[in-house]
């Protein structure tokens, strides 16, 4: 008999194709998120599911599944799903590592000079019909040519945008982690720095850390407070990482220049004082939406899948080092 996989939105026909191959393929029929109540009464009876970063994959949704065996995540971060209790119920968990870090990269570079160069605010400005010529201090941005990039988390995404802003701007790179890569500093002339000294001497600060328990609120008040006037905050990892009401606070007294942002705290619901803010560059959460990309990890996200039901070895099999 074919196991039962449920989809909770339709994704990328490359990855159905493989699992209609193998599986029988329930696609939640609607396009948006599908509430907790329609999940818990969509995987009685399923083998697999395969969710989004924005479904919560927590116990009651376990416990509703007596016959899953696997749960394959459609995205690289995986804090929306508790590991724990679906490893003690002997559900493997999977993620799409690599195959998305250089367009989520793209989209760090692009908010680092969007943000910058006040792309989006004089985009609008412009389209509002306040155009009247060339003039002398019309949207003044910051350059990056040769300034410092302090990224936080430098991993595949992280080191992806340390590649390009020394290719482009040749940029100075500061890095923070829970260890240090003398490869990475060998190849980019990176500098391991405690987090202080990155928030202090960067002029771009990247994100690129996992949401969990250590991570969240790790860029706080005191850590934007530490930050120069003149530097920008760019996040493309999870929401949370950055305290939202103090980020707000920074940018509206001016204490940074602008922040840059594809993630927030509570998504999708976005603050009003955020939207409000002109020196904030907002997207609603694209790092990986590129075509290519997203067929590679709908193809990615399926085999995970194949590979537990069949009883191989999930190569992308998530081993947590804490909770979210
Ligand atoms: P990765 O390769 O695992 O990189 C994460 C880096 O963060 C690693 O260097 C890791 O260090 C470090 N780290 C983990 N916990 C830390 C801590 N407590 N303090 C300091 N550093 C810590 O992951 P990735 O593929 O680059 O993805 C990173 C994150 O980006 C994902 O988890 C996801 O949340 C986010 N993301 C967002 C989008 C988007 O659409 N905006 C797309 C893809 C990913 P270790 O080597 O010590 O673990
Ligand atoms: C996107 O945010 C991902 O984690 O893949």
């Amino acid at each position: 008999m074919k196991h039962n996989i449920f989809i909770t939105r339709r994704i990328p026909e490359a990855g159905l194709a493989l699992l209609r191959e193998h599986t029988d393929v329930h696609v939640f029929p609607h396009d948006r998120q599908i509430t907790k109540d329609e999940l818990l009464s969509s995987i009685r009876d399923s083998d697999g599911l395969l969710c989004l970063l924005g479904d919560t994959i927590d116990a009651d949704v376990i416990a509703a599944a007596p016959k899953l065996r696997c749960i394959s995540s459609f995205a690289v971060g995986y804090d929306n799903i508790d590991i724990q209790t679906a490893t003690k119920h002997g559900i493997t968990v999977t993620n799409t590592p690599g195959v998305l870090t250089e367009a989520t990269a793209d989209i760090a570079f692009a908010l680092m000079i969007a943000a910058a160069r006040r792309i989006v605010e004089s985009d609008a400005w412009l389209r509002q019909g306040h155009f009247e010529g060339w003039a002398p201090m019309l949207f003044l941005g910051l350059d990056l040519h040769r300034r410092t990039l302090g990224i936080i988390g430098a991993g595949r995404i992280g080191q992806a945008l340390a590649r390009k802003a020394v290719g482009a701007f040749e940029m100075k790179l500061l890095y923070f982690g829970r260890r240090r890569d003398e490869d990475f500093e060998r190849r980019l002339h990176a500098r391991f720095v405690d987090l202080d000294t990155l928030m202090r001497e960067s002029d771009v600060v990247s994100l690129h850390v996992p949401l969990a328990q250590e991570t969240r609120h790790m860029i706080g008040a005191r850590e934007l407070a530490l930050m120069k006037r003149e530097a920008i905050l760019v996040n493309t990892a999870r929401g949370a990482v950055v305290d939202e009401t103090a980020l707000i606070a920074a940018l509206r007294e001016h204490r940074i220049f602008a922040a840059g942002l594809d993630v927030f705290e509570n998504e999708p619901d976005i603050p009003n004082e955020l939207m409000a803010l002109p020196n904030t560059v907002l997207l609603p959460h694209i790092g990986s939406a590129s075509i290519e990309t997203r067929d590679r990890m709908a193809v990615m996200a399926a085999r995970n899948l194949l590979d537990v039901l069949q009883g191989r070895e999930a190569e992308h099999r998530v081993v947590p080092h804490s909770t979210p």
